[in-house]
Formats: structure tokens, sequence, C-alpha cells
């Protein structure tokens, strides 16, 4: 059995190295490159696909690994949300993810940049870079006296939850599809027009569907208290940007950390050599400012995922490529 995954980064090697000498039994190329129009030829001869989501992978990627007869694509990531759905159904490609590689590493960034945000981390350091060590004006406010929404309470939501109680913090969450132990709780909001309304911070965790695109736009934001943080480490589209800057340009928006952006692909991750080489005015106007924290992606980037990543999906293809099904299949819709 032969298995090529595109992507591998540096980091990621020592755990596919690690994958490979348990697996004799299965030859594993490690590709460097990412899967695009250029790469895809090199799968020829393969029996399994392994990439993860940076960049789309269109009917023509697709219909070129049908056409060498590879029918196991197994992404390193949660999001499916890149890949041609119609491409995938007509070439009978069977697609897995990795849901929860760790939903711990999500969730313990975006509680980190809420605190980042509470205790005004960004705006001193800002001073200190030119020699001001000062407090005022930038007194800060506590966790324990937060109510945070949670939009979303699938496994990164519930982890969020749980976090934000050990510190004391009123938690509220809206789900179309509650978690019955949460529910006993008694956390759930009915609407997110109530969770907006009672929330001092909003956190999201949803994945990047039709119908949410674009949820946090001028309407929504107008529905929230004024002052409120707006929290994203789910999917760069679930947020209007242009909503979000004027929302902070207004001060009805005291403060925002994203970890995904809906133009990321193709900036994030990449190295510019300079700040004001980044090609997107929007996203420097956004990190110019102290009360908005920019991570380029970077919430599923620790160790112990990252390892999941990698072993996790090259199971996933194995169990494709013997049985055209896994217990990580997905739907791509
Ligand atoms: C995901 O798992 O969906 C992520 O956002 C991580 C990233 C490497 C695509």
């Amino acid at each position: 059995m032969k298995i090529i995954a595109y992507g591998i980064r540096d980091d990621e090697r020592p755990y596919l190295e690690q994958w490979d000498k348990a697996h004799p039994d299965v030859e594993v190329k490690a590709e460097p490159k990412l899967l695009d129009n250029d790469t895809v030829d090199e799968a020829k001869g393969f029996d399994g696909v392994v990439a993860y989501q940076q960049k789309p992978y269109t009917a023509d990627i697709l219909d070129k690994l049908a056409s060498f007869g590879i029918k196991s694509l197994s992404l390193r990531n949660v999001g499916v949300d890149n890949v041609d759905a119609d491409a995938v159904k007509r070439d009978g490609i069977n697609v897995t993810n990795v849901p929860a590689y760790s939903p711990a590493a999500i969730a313990e960034l975006a509680v980190t940049e809420m605190m980042r945000l509470l205790r005004n981390t960004k705006k001193f350091e800002d001073k200190e870079r030119h020699g001001n060590m000062t407090w005022a004006p930038d007194i800060a406010d506590e966790m324990n006296k937060q109510t945070v929404g949670v939009y979303a309470t699938g496994r990164i939501g519930r982890q969020v939850v749980k976090i934000l109680q050990g510190f004391g913090a009123k938690v509220i969450a809206y789900d179309p599809y509650p978690n019955p132990e949460l529910k006993k709780e008694g956390i759930y909001v009915d609407t997110p027009k109530e969770l907006y309304a009672n929330s001092d911070i909003i956190t999201l965790h949803a994945p990047a569907l039709k119908e949410n695109d674009h949820m946090i736009n001028d309407d929504s934001i107008a529905q929230m208290k004024d002052g409120i943080k707006i929290i994203n480490a789910a999917r760069g589209s679930l947020i209007d940007t242009d909503a979000l800057i004027r929302g902070l340009d207004s001060g009805k928006i005291s403060g925002a950390a994203l970890d995904v952006y809906e133009d990321e692909v193709g900036v994030f991750n990449v190295d510019f050599g300079s700040f004001d080489k980044i090609p997107d005015d929007r996203l420097k106007n956004l990190m110019k400012r102290d009360n908005v924290l920019i991570t380029p992606h970077i919430a599923f980037y620790t160790k112990p995922a990252v390892k999941n990543m990698v072993q996790i999906a090259l199971d996933s293809n194995v169990q494709l490529i013997q049985n055209g099904k896994s217990d990580n299949s997905v739907e791509v819709k």
C-alpha cells in the first residue's frame, strides 16, 4: 500500500516517520509541497492521499486524483470546507478528517486571547516598546466578572465552556443542536440574538457553512452590548471583516481577536519579510490596532495536535484504502 502525504512540514516529519516505522507494510512518501494543480501528478501510482487544508481542493485536482484511481483522501485537519463537494460526489472520492486532534489546543488559544484583551497586554507591550512603563489609562477587566457567550458547543466550544467556568466567568451558549450534558447546566439561550445581547465577550466555534457565512455582520453587531469583545478561532468566513472594522471604529466593539480571517489563504503562514509587504491593507488596518489581536491560524499548532493530525490522518487513509470508509469518514457538503 502506498500513500503520498502532501505539504509535510518539518514539524510534522518526526511524527510521520514514527508512524512509518510502526507500519512496515505501508510505504509513505512525505511531499513537502502542498497539493495543488502543479503537484497533483506526483500522486500517480499511490493508493491514497493525505493533505491538509491550506489551499482549495478544486474539481480539477479531485478529477485528476480519480483519474489515477485514487479514491481515498484524508485531511490532517477538521474543516473540509476547501474541498469541492460536487467533485467528491461525482468522482466517488472518500474523505476523512481528524475531527478531534486536540479541541483543547483551539480552546486554550481562544481563552488566551480573551485574557489578553481583558488585561490589555498588547497595549502595555506597545507602550513598553516606546519606553513607557506606566499603568494608566489601561486599567483591565477580570474574567471572573464577565459573561462569555459561546457560539456553538461542539468539541471545541465545550472545552471553552469548561475552561471559562474554571475562571469563574458566567458562561452562556447558543447552538442549534444543544449538547445534552451542557443542557442540564442550563447555560443555553434560545437564539443568537439572546447570546449577543447578554454577552461581554463572544467566542465563535461554528464550522464554515453557507448559512453562517458572515453571521457576524452590521446587524448582529448592532444586537451586541456596547464594548463587546469578539473572538474568532473558528473560520474566517463567519465574520464580515468590513462590519468588524466599522464596529471597532465606532467603539461598539472594544476588542477583537482573530486567529482566522476571511482572506487568509495566501497570507497566513507566509513570511513576507516585513510588515509593509503583507499584501492585505484591510488585515494591516486590523493588525495596527492595539485592541485587535491577529494570529495566523495557529490555534491548532501545538505538538500534541500536530502529532494527532499526522498519525490519525494516516490511520484513516489506510482504513479508506482497505474498506472505502473509516471512523473519521466525513461528508463534504
Ligand atoms: C482545522 O483543523 O480545520 C484547522 O483549522 C487547522 C488548519 C491546519 C487548517
